[in-house]
């Protein structure tokens, strides 16, 4: 969480580390700020909000500087205000620093530097980092660097200058920065996105390394100077555009027909799958236990992804939540496979679980759609999910891709491992094929979501069921909304409701019931009946075949038809657009929703 640019080079560091932020936005946007040396004095500028107040505070301010370093914040310790905000100066006002992660001996710290009589303004744990550089500094801010270092303990990235000398200090540990190299001009950032315009050459940092840039730049690790490998990124890089949408999230729910479309033509050969990168037959018939993990939306896509293991592949999958997993006893060995699925390639405890696996000799598959990133990197395999830039906080057609290349995964699993026949495969890469047309007719039915959003928009609670699958796709539907609209909303297995949670049902209270499963309508008819009889408003997301439910809803959706494992990404489709909808009925910013970032980046 939060993002850090750091520049020293040619150009006006104001301007190349404003215009690096504005790329990172994604990774918080709680605060923002800058310091920058001019003509050797600290100049530092913060502010609450989103960038365009610190773009505000800074319009008329021109800073001939070549040297600063910048921040965007996601708050993890002290509230989202003007003094919390990075950089954060030493209380001799020598020090300048910005922090990405967590000092978890903040507090230690901090009494130890109370008493030496450092005093501090902010609630925040990064200023220890200024002051005990302070404290340590002579005449050498990297030796200051390097004793404050072994100090601290957590995850951060750091960027630092001083008054004293005109020198950029880095050091990444845990989380991510990467290292730009221009032609007389250096440029650090957490993501490529905001280096990209500058260089193509780049280092990805490893733990503990610290850089240290004057006229060039060295790395040090453990005190020593090391080299690092400079590699060549491969993006080109358009700003974002709506492209006449309200929102990006409304544009990205539009582009899930051409994602699915772009992974048809890089995963499919006419009617066979293939992964290019993945792992052999051999492999395969190695592996007894499959394990998916990962947070949030896409933790919700594989869960869904689970079940077509377990029916093609005939193989238990334990999916779980991965920051439960990563302190769970979990058996990993060297035949378990572990899929880590994650859109940004950066969610700290989907990054854990991967290393943690790594020890116990596991093998891992990385699922992501940012290419570069460290979960990317790291995984012994990596499947691209091709979504391209999800900008909107909410996942839409990240999550959607995830499920259809986790399923392809499962579906090329299960033929390697025997279990499926290539005529079976065959017949659902042909339904296959037909998705981003189905897609097409469900976004053209939208007018009947936005007019339940209009009902449910000043509603306090909602609950969401579904059995089976549906139950997989209730759950992300409900994050959905939640993280939109700020209406609380949870999932139930549709038989669980009356084991309590019923108690809830008043009149008027909304249901969003989602039936696909032709076995299942008469099991979700009793459901939906039971909780009309409490007064519910029911919305039903059903099929031709399980349109009964219809009869006994206030209002339904019918989806197009396919196949079982392929209705998850139709029925999405549906909740996305309710959320959106209601998000935006509500006058909400739908992109940038309150608390939360695009990427999570802290445990
Ligand atoms: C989804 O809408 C979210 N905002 C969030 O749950 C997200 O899916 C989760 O944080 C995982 O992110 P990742 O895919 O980048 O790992």
């Amino acid at each position: 969480m939060c993002g850090i640019v750091c520049y020293m080079g040619k150009r006006n560091a104001k301007e190349i580390i404003l215009e690096g932020l504005k790329s990172l936005e994604y990774r918080g946007y709680d605060s923002s700020g800058i310091s920058v040396l001019v003509n050797g004095k600290l100049k530092t500028y913060k502010k609450a909000g989103k960038l365009d107040e610190l773009n505000f505070l800074l319009k008329n301010k021109k800073l001939n500087s070549n040297i600063g370093i910048g921040h965007i914040r996601w708050a993890t310790h002290g509230k989202a205000d003007d003094i919390n905000a990075h950089p954060h100066v030493s209380y001799d006002g020598r020090i300048s620093v910005v922090h990405n992660g967590i000092i978890e001996n903040y507090s230690e710290l901090k009494k130890f530097l109370k008493e030496k009589g450092f005093e501090f303004k902010s609630s925040t744990d990064t200023e220890v980092v200024s002051n005990l550089i302070s404290y340590f500094y002579k005449d050498d801010l990297l030796d200051a660097v390097f004793k404050s270092v072994e100090l601290l303990k957590g995850s951060f990235a750091l960027g630092i200058i001083s008054n004293d000398e005109n020198r950029l200090i880095a050091v990444r540990n845990e989380s991510p920065l990467i290292l730009g190299i221009g032609e007389n001009e250096f440029i650090l950032s957490s993501d490529v996105s905001s280096i990209a315009h500058l260089t193509k050459n780049v280092i990805y940092l490893k733990n503990m390394d610290i850089v240290d840039i004057k006229k060039n730049y060295s790395i040090y690790n453990n005190r020593k100077k090391v080299e690092r490998e400079i590699e060549r990124i491969d993006i080109e890089l358009s700003s974002p555009s709506k492209e006449g949408y309200d929102f990006f999230m409304q544009k990205e729910i539009y582009e899930q027909p051409d994602v699915i479309r772009k992974n048809i033509k890089s995963y499919i050969n006419n009617f066979s799958i293939d992964l290019k990168n993945s792992f052999s037959k051999d492999e395969i018939k190695n592996f007894n236990k499959i394990y998916i993990v990962a947070c949030g939306s896409a933790y919700n896509a594989g869960v869904v992804s689970s079940y077509v293991f377990e029916k093609y592949a005939k193989i238990p999958v334990i999916c779980d939540i991965a920051s439960e997993f990563r302190y769970k006893i979990n058996f990993l060995d060297e035949k378990s496979l572990v899929i880590l699925i994650s859109q940004s390639g950066e969610t700290a405890d989907t990054l854990a679980v991967l290393r943690n696996a790594k020890k116990y000799n596991a093998k891992t598959l990385a699922i992501v759609n940012v290419y570069g990133s460290s979960i990317a990197r790291e995984a012994d395999k990596t499947l691209f999910i091709n979504a391209g830039n999800e900008i909107a906080v909410a996942s839409t057609k990240a999550y959607s891709a995830q499920i259809l290349i986790t399923e392809l995964f499962a579906l090329d699993f299960a033929y390697k491992f025997g279990k499926i026949e290539k005529k079976e495969i065959e017949n659902i890469l042909k339904e296959l094929k037909s998705i981003p047309e189905k897609i097409e007719i469900i976004l053209n039915k939208k007018s009947i979501i936005e007019d339940f959003s209009n009902i449910i928009k000043n509603k306090n609670h909602i609950f969401y069921l579904g059995r089976g699958l549906d139950y997989f796709s209730a759950k992300e539907g409900a994050l959905k909304l939640k993280e939109i609209s700020y209406i609380h909303a949870e999932s139930f297995p549709a038989g669980e409701l009356k084991h309590g949670t019923i108690a809830l049902i008043e009149k008027d209270t909304p249901i969003v019931a989602i039936s696909t499963d032709e076995k299942l309508t008469d099991k979700m008819v009793s459901n939906v009946e039971e909780v009309s009889a409490r007064g519910a408003f029911v919305f039903s997301i059903c099929t031709e075949k399980s349109k009964k439910i219809e009869e006994v809803s206030n209002m339904s959706f019918v989806l197009p038809k396919t196949i079982d494992i392929f209705y998850p990404i139709f029925s999405v489709i549906v909740e996305q657009l309710l959320a959106y909808y209601t998000s935006k009925n509500k006058g909400l910013d739908v992109d940038k929703p309150r608390n939360l970032a695009k990427s999570v980046t802290v445990e």
